[in-house]
């Protein structure tokens, strides 16, 4: 393969780590949700890459959108890449092959995929553009580079002042991203990314992903109580300078409270991009 690997460009701090909340978290996604956008545009037959595919929720649903072509998932985490192969037998998706690997150094061969799709993965990852340049060597001539990402300022927990308002948990959560190299906005940003990464007829689009019933709701506390709540989360944070053990300890309160809220209803922002290979 003709390229140059960029490990500095890799994600060496992955700020959601890998624990049981935020896996729950990753669970909940489905390709009929969380690529929306990219599946009418899937064709039996395509050859497939999905970048950061995490524990192979969505993969395996575009795994069945485009049966019997190929499907590759590949993700840097090995116990990710474990779970996404575990879905896929479990849902019988023989069309489905997962490795571990880095999006800035991919193991496949140039213009090699139809498509190169990728979920919550642009957001975290430091090199946009060096990510975006191996999804354009892989793409076959008239591919189609597929994103769906956090808009981090459009998402929004109401009301707002249990958790700190503006200057509270989700702004905290918002800089901790930014500090370990990734892009809380990248969701409104894609079809800048896509245009400087030289792919033509962009579209995009934006959606929310809403949490309003009792069941929702409770997700969401379990997420922040044991994800954003986490010694190593908070520890981060502290060490930043983003908050203190007294904030943290506030927001433990606020969100008890905001529970019982009759008003209580949360949004996460998400922006989605389509582009073709020149
Ligand atoms: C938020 S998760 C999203 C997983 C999946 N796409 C989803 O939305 O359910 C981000 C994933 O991207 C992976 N990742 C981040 N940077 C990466 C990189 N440079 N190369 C490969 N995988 C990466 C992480 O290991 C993690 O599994």
């Amino acid at each position: 393969m003709d390229h140059d690997p960029a490990p500095e460009t890799s994600t060496p701090t992955y700020t959601m780590g890998y624990g049981p909340e935020f896996r729950k978290m990753l669970e909940r996604r489905n390709a009929a949700v969380a690529a929306a956008h990219l599946l009418p545009q899937l064709e039996h037959g395509m050859r497939l890459l999905d970048l950061g595919c995490g524990p192979g929720t969505i993969s395996v649903g575009l795994a069945e959108a485009v049966t019997p072509g190929e499907l590759h998932g590949i993700d840097m985490e090995e116990s990710q890449i474990d779970m996404a192969r575990e879905a896929a037998r479990a849902g019988g998706h023989g069309n489905a092959f997962f490795q571990v690997g880095n999006a800035t150094d991919l193991p496949f061969e140039d213009a090699s995929f139809d498509v190169v799709h990728c979920h919550a993965v642009l957001m975290h990852a430091p090199g946009t553009q060096a990510v975006l340049a191996e999804a354009r060597r892989v793409l076959k001539p008239g591919g189609l580079i597929s994103a769906r990402e956090l808009v981090g300022d459009s998402s929004f927990v109401e009301p707002d002042h249990y958790l700190g308002a503006d200057a509270g948990a989700w702004a905290t959560f918002l800089k901790l991203l930014a500090a370990n190299g990734g892009h809380p906005q990248m969701g409104k940003e894609l079809k800048r990314a896509f245009a400087d990464a030289g792919f033509a007829d962009i579209l995009a689009t934006a959606t929310f992903e809403t949490f309003d019933s009792a069941e929702d709701l409770a997700f969401l506390r379990g997420l922040i109580t044991g994800w954003f709540f986490a010694p190593e989360t908070m520890e981060a944070a502290i060490k930043l300078g983003l908050a203190t053990q007294d904030t943290f300890d506030g927001w433990r309160d606020g969100l008890d409270r905001w529970m019982t809220e009759p008003g209580a209803f949360a949004a996460f922002a998400w922006g989605e991009a389509i582009g073709r290979h020149p």
